[in-house]
């Protein structure tokens, strides 16, 4: 089966980032319903898209301008808020409604994922079409962890907008100007440390004795795995890594979007093991877990060094996809 519809494409497309486009996708196509899933507004929609459609438009290339401007839709009565609340500390969630809030915080990183997946779709018309459907079944996975969480949310007795939310990805990824820079952010980036983190988070649910959330954080973390071996094997092969060796540390280094650096993107501890299997190689964990080590102390956290650039406290926001 073809992989586009008959759509003809226009004279000279070929290359990431091209700036000619239509107005609107043909209806029907997976680039028309990943610009309806961005921009719907209530979580049942965020969390159950449903099917996508089989054929890609082949046509429709937003560009950067568009692509950049794009905003999530997002229900009225959610506070979105430009700095980060704390997320509870590990001795306040014996509170439901500190492990309610969160599990919201994981809850809008997923959907957030699973909008930048759809965004990615849509910024990258030039992608492999393995990719791009690549990255509908991450969406796909997102919008499954992110209902998930809703439902263990509601069990806690709170709902999705008793909680402000940040789009702190959507800040960082709606700038990437290349499938390679997209996957060092998004796949490498923030999903990799989630594998960290989510070990991390699931240890202290279960220190309180809710495994129900514990095991769902669980699950989710090692259902991350596979992602960042998506990102893996396309940005090793997008940077000319022999079969195998997975992505090189200073490619990777490069490709972020300035000022995020790889200190960000680990958590406490590094799990080797999973990231290994993500594809990760042993000299890239070496290098990644000596980030922010200064004569065998550790460096300001990113949260205290401000890493997003304006002194915002983005911790909770770097925690978990
Ligand atoms: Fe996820
Ligand atoms: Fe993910």
């Amino acid at each position: 089966m073809s992989q586009h519809s008959p759509r003809p494409r226009s004279p000279g497309e070929g290359a990431w980032g091209c700036e000619h486009s239509l107005t609107a996708p043909e209806v029907g196509t997976i680039e028309a319903w990943c610009l309806d899933y961005i921009s719907a507004e209530e979580v049942a929609a965020k969390c159950s898209p449903g099917e996508p459609p089989a054929l890609f438009d082949g046509y429709y290339a937003p560009d950067l301008a568009v692509c950049s401007a794009m905003a999530p839709g997002r229900g009225v009565g959610l506070r979105v808020q430009e700095r980060a609340e704390r997320i509870p500390r590990p001795a306040a969630l014996r509170e439901a409604s500190a492990r309610a809030k969160l599990l919201h915080v994981f809850m809008h990183h997923e959907i957030q994922a699973a909008e930048l997946s759809a965004w990615a779709i849509l910024r990258f018309p030039d992608a492999p079409a393995e990719f791009r459907r690549g990255l509908l079944g991450i969406l796909d996975d997102e919008a499954r962890h992110a209902q998930m969480y809703l439902g263990r949310v509601r069990e806690l007795g709170s709902q999705y907008g008793d909680f402000a939310v940040r789009d702190w990805f959507w800040e960082k990824a709606r700038h990437c100007t290349t499938p390679l820079q997209y996957t060092a952010l998004m796949g490498l980036g923030f999903e990799g440390a989630n594998i960290d983190h989510a070990a991390r988070f699931e240890r202290q649910l279960r220190d309180v004795n809710d495994e129900r959330s514990a095991d769902l954080v669980g699950q989710v973390g090692r259902e991350e795995v596979s992602h960042v071996r998506f990102a893996s094997r396309w940005f090793a092969e997008w940077t000319g890594e022999a079969e195998g060796d997975g992505p090189d540390y200073d490619r990777w280094c490069e490709a972020l979007p300035p000022p995020l650096t790889p200190a960000v993107f680990k958590g406490d501890p590094v799990q080797v093991e999973r990231r290994a299997r993500a594809g990760l190689s042993r000299s890239f964990l070496g290098r990644l877990m000596s980030e922010g080590k200064v004569r065998g102390t550790t460096q300001k956290s990113p949260r205290r060094a401000g890493i997003d650039g304006s002194g915002n406290d983005s911790d909770s926001e770097l925690c978990r996809e």
